[in-house]
């Protein structure tokens, strides 16, 4: 099998990479090793910022977005039982954020794909990426029981933190830049309407909770948690007590409990991969960075690379020049380093390390206060919060 680029993986930085090069002319193939139910199922992120709208719109994958999408203008914090809103287009010059899940945004890519675009193979598992350095990268894989083989002009690894292609960057050139947090997030699904209708991030004693939402009638919550925490040890109603503890305020707001449909638990952490380039190899998203997911910015990065490499390839395709495809990693670290500042931040501010002190308790709160007290604080929050421009 032949193709210009070789995509592995179809999660939302693949399938998207596959289209905006569909529109350009460009070809390609996604091996994705999974099958499709299962990666049009898989629960994890959330919120879109501005920019990632803008792209799968202008990408023509935003019809459904636009209909069913919740565009939300700020976030509540909440600490010391009060609540702070951040209103997000009165300090970033109408700027917000769409509720709009990566289940969604993944099918929506998938159906598109399988309508008018190149190939794209469930049940593809890659085994490497052979030959990077060189003209012609393979992809050996394998299918329906079968071992292949994919060459191509460009091998893209948009295959996860768990994926094959970084092994192929030879370790004199890899850089890892990595921390790892002591606590993880049990994330619920539940079938009841937000108790709020914006999202609520809360920093209390007992650990941090999130209200978000993935339509109005299904909440979706997460609760600090200590790393290595199984989610069938906790029971619903603990769920829910333990939420309620945390959302808790002097003015009397109530947490509506119903139905828990699902239920998981995210180890968190800090990676970056470095260069993101190994000569035709170039990976995207969560295969080159991991950020916690305290300020929701992982599948925004994702989207950002690929913009970046579609219109590297396109520039190449046009003008004959890899000037864009040789600033790729650089252009992509300068955005994800901001991100993982901010990611970093975000999760500090509102988590309970097992070893916090109460002089870093009184901190975290002074921080809080600050962002609540000073629009330049609050500013800052809601500039990162809305999305970082592209390189
Ligand atoms: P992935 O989505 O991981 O896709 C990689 C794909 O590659 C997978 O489908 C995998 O099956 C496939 N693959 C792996 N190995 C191979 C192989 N050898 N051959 C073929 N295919 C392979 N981000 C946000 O922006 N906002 C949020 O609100 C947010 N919340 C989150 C909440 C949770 C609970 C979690 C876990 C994450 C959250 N994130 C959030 C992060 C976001 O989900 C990821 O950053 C995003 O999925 C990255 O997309 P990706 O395409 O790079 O990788
Ligand atoms: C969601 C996830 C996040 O990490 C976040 O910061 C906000 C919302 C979500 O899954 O809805």
């Amino acid at each position: 099998m032949r193709t210009t680029v070789g995509i592995i993986g179809a999660g939302p930085a693949g399938l998207l990479l596959a289209r905006l090069l569909y529109r350009a002319g460009i070809e390609s193939v996604v091996l994705e090793s999974r099958d499709r139910g299962y990666v049009e199922r898989r629960q994890r992120a959330g919120i879109l910022e501005q920019g990632t709208v803008d792209v799968l719109r202008a990408a023509g994958a935003g019809e459904r977005m636009d209909r069913e999408g919740l565009r939300h203008d700020g976030i509540e914090l909440r600490f010391d039982r009060r609540r702070h809103r951040v209103d997000f287009p009165a300090l970033t010059g109408g700027r917000s954020v769409t509720v709009y899940a990566q289940t969604e945004v993944c099918k929506d890519l998938i159906a598109l794909q399988l309508k008018e675009g190149g190939p794209l193979l469930f049940g593809a598992e890659a085994l490497a990426v052979e030959g990077a350095a060189g003209d012609r990268p393979r992809i050996p894989f394998r299918y329906q029981g079968r071992e292949a083989v994919l060459e191509c002009d460009y091998a893209v690894g948009c295959d996860g933190f768990w994926g094959v292609s970084r092994q192929a960057f030879p370790a004199e050139v890899s850089r890892v830049f990595e921390r790892t947090y002591p606590y993880a997030w049990l994330g619920v699904l539940a079938d009841v309407a937000p108790s709020h209708d914006e999202l609520v991030y809360a920093r209390h004693e007992r650990g941090f909770a999130l209200l978000s939402m993935r339509s109005p009638s299904v909440s979706r919550l997460y609760l600090q948690v200590p790393a290595g925490t199984e989610a069938g040890r906790w029971s619903d109603e603990e769920i829910w007590d333990e939420l309620e503890r945390r959302f808790e305020t002097d003015d009397g707001w109530r947490l509506e409990r119903g139905p828990v449909t699902q239920k998981s638990v995210t180890p968190m952490r800090s990676f970056v991969h470095e260069p993101m380039r190994h000569g035709r190899l170039f990976l995207a998203g969560d295969a080159a960075h991991i950020v916690p997911p305290t300020g929701a910015k992982g599948l925004n990065l994702a989207v950002g690379d690929v913009v970046t490499l579609a219109r590297a390839l396109v520039h190449e395709k046009e003008t004959g020049s890899a000037d864009l495809l040789d600033a790729y990693s650089a252009t992509c670290l300068r955005r994800i380093w901001q991100a993982e500042r901010f990611s970093s931040d975000m999760t500090a501010l509102l988590h309970r390390a097992p070893d916090a002190t109460a002089f870093d308790a009184r901190l975290q709160l002074a921080r809080l206060e600050r962002i609540a007290s000073s629009r330049a604080a609050e500013t800052e929050l809601a500039e990162a919060y809305t999305g970082f421009p592209l390189g």
